[in-house]
């Protein structure tokens, strides 16, 4: 009776009455809770693992099992069909590449009773099993991005809850992050946290208005530059890399020396209409020194323009230097109103930063990128058939989707955002093309979390379908399990 007492048990769900009662009363009403639903639930789903003590079986949360307070809390509270993956992968240095397609068999959903007080659901063998085992190259260690110093204007609000999503690309890697903020308050939480995350961070408070912090950016990181600083990064708060190793490879092929001024057309046409042709600024705007060096000479000049901050940028280099845009094709604005989940889920190489991703459109980046520690950044959203036999996918870290029919040209990006503003032919095609048409019956199952299990070397990421009228919410969890004798 001890164990069940103590550990995530006591603290269960609605227990706000129960609270005031003593421990000891606590454990006899769980105990009959257990007695009266907790074999019955069991009863649905075929025999326990461990049969000779299920109730202390049920403090082991290293058993296998389904969670039941992340299905209280991203699906339902009274019921939902929960289906289990467990993926497997070996890290290894004759990696070449990803499979098409996992070989998965047919997936299986079984009813999940929530409204009980249980905190988990012991699941039966015949449920926990790997149900595909793949290969992925050897884990690195992060890349050296000290030649990089990355510019943002926010709130000290914003930038706090940033920290997070910034630390995936800049934790370790000795990129300078150099975040200009209102004086609404003190920074030392945000110090302390980047600290914690091993973010290398300079906060400057200032009282400028949000677009004149933008463009002071400028003037500030070049005054921040040191002797090994190559490229003047301008970011939003919402600009993500996903992976730094592939930014720092793909920026080696511009020269810094010479005056550069690289990043990303919007991906829509009206856009593009109305701002013009220049880097937008939540895709990050890539500027080597020596053009930094050429704007910072004029910029009192380009300061007194007022105009949005990437606008701003664009104006003084047209109207003061030589240098034109260099288009990154990996770098992406995302002017995508509405679902931009045909972006995500396109299959298309690992886009090098995402943007909008938490104000148009809602995608969890943090929750995204913690597979990387089991299968490298490059399993980031890569899309895995299920089998050859249907039409399920994995995106990884974003989705699970069942097309309605097959699609013949897997280069097809589906566009499921809404309609352009622009009136001429191809609105997104010049930036997305090929486009394919929105699949209406499409099942789409989102992330919702992803945990990482450090000590047992694991990412369980939870999927969500919610589904109209009285259907039960369907979950997917993936396991993703490092081979404990994989090379590292
Ligand atoms: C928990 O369960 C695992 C797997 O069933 C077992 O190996 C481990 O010894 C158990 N731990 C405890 C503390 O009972
Ligand atoms: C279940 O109830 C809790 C507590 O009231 C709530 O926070 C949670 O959002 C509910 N879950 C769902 C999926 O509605
Ligand atoms: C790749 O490496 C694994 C072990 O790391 C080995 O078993 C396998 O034979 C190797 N394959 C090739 C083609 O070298
Ligand atoms: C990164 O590269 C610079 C310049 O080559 C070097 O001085 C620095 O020590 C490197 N940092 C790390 C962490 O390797």
């Amino acid at each position: 009776m001890q164990l069940l007492c103590y550990g995530p048990l006591s603290q269960w769900r609605q227990s706000m009455a129960l609270r005031a009662i003593a421990a000891a009363a606590t454990c006899l009403l769980i105990f009959a809770v257990f007695s009266l639903y907790g074999r019955h639930d069991n009863a649905q789903l075929g025999p326990v693992v461990n049969a000779e003590s299920p109730f202390l079986s049920l403090t082991n949360s290293s058993a296998c099992h389904v969670d039941l307070d992340l299905l209280r809390t991203h699906a339902s509270n009274i019921s939902a069909e929960y289906a289990r993956l467990e993926i497997v992968v070996a890290r290894t240095s004759n990696f070449t590449q990803f499979s098409e397609t996992l070989d998965l068999p047919k997936l299986n959903f079984h009813p999940v009773q929530l409204y009980t007080a249980d905190q988990i659901e012991l699941l039966p063998k015949e449920r926990c099993f790997t149900s595909a085992t793949i290969q992925a190259p050897v884990a690195s260690a992060p890349p050296n991005a000290s030649h990089m110093i990355f510019g943002v204007a926010t709130s000290t609000e914003r930038l706090y809850d940033s920290l997070d999503a910034f630390a995936h690309w800049a934790a370790g890697t000795g990129a300078h992050v150099v975040a200009v903020v209102d004086e609404d308050g003190s920074v030392e939480k945000h110090k302390k946290r980047a600290k914690e995350l091993d973010i290398r961070l300079t906060i400057v408070q200032n009282s400028d208005e949000l677009l004149d912090r933008y463009f002071s950016l400028v003037r500030i990181l070049y005054e921040k530059r040191d002797e090994l600083t190559q490229w003047v990064v301008l970011i939003d708060d919402d600009t993500f890399f996903p992976s730094m190793r592939n930014l720092v490879t793909r920026m080696k092929s511009y020269d810094p020396r010479e005056p550069q001024y690289v990043g990303a057309l919007t991906e829509d046409m009206s856009q593009l209409h109305y701002a013009g042709h220049m880097a937008f600024g939540g895709a990050g705007i890539f500027l080597s020194v020596p053009l930094v060096k050429q704007l910072d000479a004029v910029f009192n000049n380009c300061y007194d323009f007022k105009h949005a901050g990437d606008r701003m940028i664009a104006r003084c280099i047209y109207h003061n230097t030589l240098t034109k845009l260099t288009w990154e094709r990996g770098l992406h604005q995302m002017d995508l109103r509405g679902d931009a989940s045909g972006f995500y889920e396109s299959g298309r190489s690992l886009p090098l930063s995402i943007h909008h991703w938490k104000s148009w459109f809602h995608a969890d980046m943090v929750g995204l990128s913690k597979v990387a520690s089991i299968c490298g950044e490059d399993c980031l959203l890569r899309r895995w058939r299920f089998s050859k036999q249907d039409n399920w996918y994995l995106v990884n870290g974003f989705s699970v989707v069942e097309y309605s029919a097959p699609f013949p040209n897997p280069d097809a990006m589906e566009q499921t955002w809404d309609d352009s503003k622009y009136q001429g032919l191809d609105p997104f095609d010049y930036s997305l093309g090929p486009l394919r048409k929105k699949d209406e019956g499409k099942i789409s199952f989102r992330l919702r979390e992803a945990i990482s299990e450090r000590e047992r070397k694991q990412i369980r990421q939870i999927y969500v379908q919610q589904r109209k009228g009285d259907q039960k919410p369907r979950v997917i969890e993936v396991v993703w399990k490092s081979l404990s004798n994989s090379e590292v």
